[in-house]
């Protein structure tokens, strides 16, 4: 996002910095929240499915959009369809980033507090039911999110300050690995767990006759959120793209990564859920009040948990730095601002609706808009509202107004066997991305 515009260094490189962004709180502590209170292995079906044949095209739109025009969404729209209303869905991609963040920041600071505590050992001698009800009481503080939700938002922000995102691809590189490695640490530790026959049950067995309207939506939002589509973060890492890569191969991989990283966060979650009796609908709160569960039942637990929430912190942050850098950029660019008075604004802004969000949730608290908290609103609102409404502008442009030569080289570029593969994407893109999206949207509202 700096000028003059940097370029990942190999396949590998785009890959894993793009990993970076999309893996983060969302698989770990949204995806087992969600799919907990839409019912489970059902829900994860119909999730792996829009992950891969919806948001795979959408993100290869995002990247083409941004390879081809080297810009960030705005930008980019208005370089390939000058003078039309396209670029407001960059602005728009720009609030969407804004209202993640701010929501985002808290659950993050909810995974800084819990690595002090794990640290001072705070969650030994408890029981199972104490520990669940721990993040409810942290969070009714309401001091306690504030400052850790403005700990976490000062560390993102001296990241973006210092433009450390070349360091970010090489961390990224460690980063990825221990993550996996450690959740699958916490799988191999569910086999043991009394409740591990039900948890994977819940996880594996589908109820298809659970699958709605609802629960198809709820799982597109979800994948987008996850992939980090549909507000033009994907159009600036396509920028970085060489012209050589294959973009088909990055976005293939990463969704594939992504999707398992979630469906192992699931299988280490719900057994431990149903062993210590906690509610799988119990909403955001939910990995919060497993993990320390397993934790201190586990050999080694002490280590494991601090390792956790650690590892945790950090994939956080790498998804929170590009979405305050994505808002910094705008800023800088469209308004002429210094990077510094961007960013200081953009901090400010991001503590006021963090702390919003934090105190929200406190018991009694009034900031109730429409019967939901404010944290609640903003995190349904982005993956309801925002994500797929900015999908389906990026799309209906890709397919519609991109010019189609410009299109086919960013989709083919790299491989010849991806020229075969032009068709059927190309119909993805025009037609039923577009129809799929439009449709959930008219079945949300009830016009369906
Ligand atoms: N995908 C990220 C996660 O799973 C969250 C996210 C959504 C994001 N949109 C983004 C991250 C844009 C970076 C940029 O945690």
């Amino acid at each position: 996002m700096h000028s003059p515009r940097g370029s990942f260094t190999s396949r590998f490189g785009a890959t894993v910095a793009v990993g970076g962004s999309v893996v983060g709180l969302g698989n770990i502590w949204r995806f087992p929240y969600i799919a907990g209170e839409n019912g489970g292995a059902a829900f994860i079906v119909v999730y792996i499915l829009m992950s891969l044949m919806i948001a795979v095209p959408i993100m290869l739109s995002e990247l083409s959009i941004g390879r081809q025009a080297r810009r960030n969404l705005h930008g980019a729209m208005e370089r390939l369809a000058p003078g039309r209303f396209w670029r407001f869905t960059g602005t728009m991609g720009i609030v969407t980033a804004l209202v993640i963040v701010s929501f985002y920041c808290v659950v993050a600071g909810w995974a800084l507090g819990f690595l002090g505590r794990s640290v001072a050992n705070g969650f030994a001698g408890q029981t199972p039911a104490e520990i669940a009800g721990g993040l409810k009481l942290f969070i009714d503080s309401g001091w306690r999110p504030v400052m850790w939700m403005s700990v976490f938002l000062l560390l993102t922000s001296g990241i973006v300050w210092f433009g450390v995102e070349k360091g970010i691809e090489r961390f990224n590189k460690i980063l990825m690995p221990l993550l996996v490695l450690m959740l699958v640490a916490l799988g191999v530790n569910s086999l043991f767990l009394e409740g591990f026959r039900e948890g994977m049950t819940f996880v594996l067995k589908p109820d298809l006759s659970k699958i709605d309207g609802g629960v198809v939506f709820q799982a597109l939002g979800q994948a987008f959120f996850s992939l980090s589509i549909g507000m033009g973060a994907m159009t600036v890492y396509g920028s970085y793209v060489k012209e050589g890569e294959s973009l088909p191969r990055i976005a293939a991989t990463v969704a594939v990564f992504d999707v398992c990283i979630a469906v192992l966060s699931g299988m280490a979650i719900f057994p431990a859920v149903f062993t210590f009796g906690i509610d799988p609908t119990s909403g955001p709160e939910l990995v919060f009040m497993t993990l320390p569960n397993i934790f201190r039942q586990m050999p080694g637990g002490y280590w494991i948990s601090i390792a956790f929430f650690a590892i945790l912190f950090m994939a956080a942050i790498t998804s929170s730095v590009s979405l305050v850098e994505a808002i910094v950029v705008w800023l800088k660019e469209e308004f002429r601002m210094t990077r510094r008075r961007a960013l200081a604004m953009t901090t400010g802004t991001v503590f006021l609706l963090g702390s919003l969000c934090a105190l929200s949730q406190v018991d009694g608290s009034r900031l109730i808009v429409g019967g939901m908290n404010i944290f609640d609103l903003f995190d349904k609102t982005s993956s309801s509202v925002l994500m797929p409404l900015g999908a389906l502008l990026i799309v209906l442009f890709a397919g519609w107004v991109m010019d189609k030569a410009m299109l086919r080289t960013q989709l083919t570029s790299g491989e010849s066997y991806a020229r075969r593969l032009f068709g059927p994407l190309r119909l993805m893109i025009k037609w039923v991305c577009p129809v799929v999206i439009a449709l959930l949207f008219l079945n949300q509202i009830g016009l369906i």
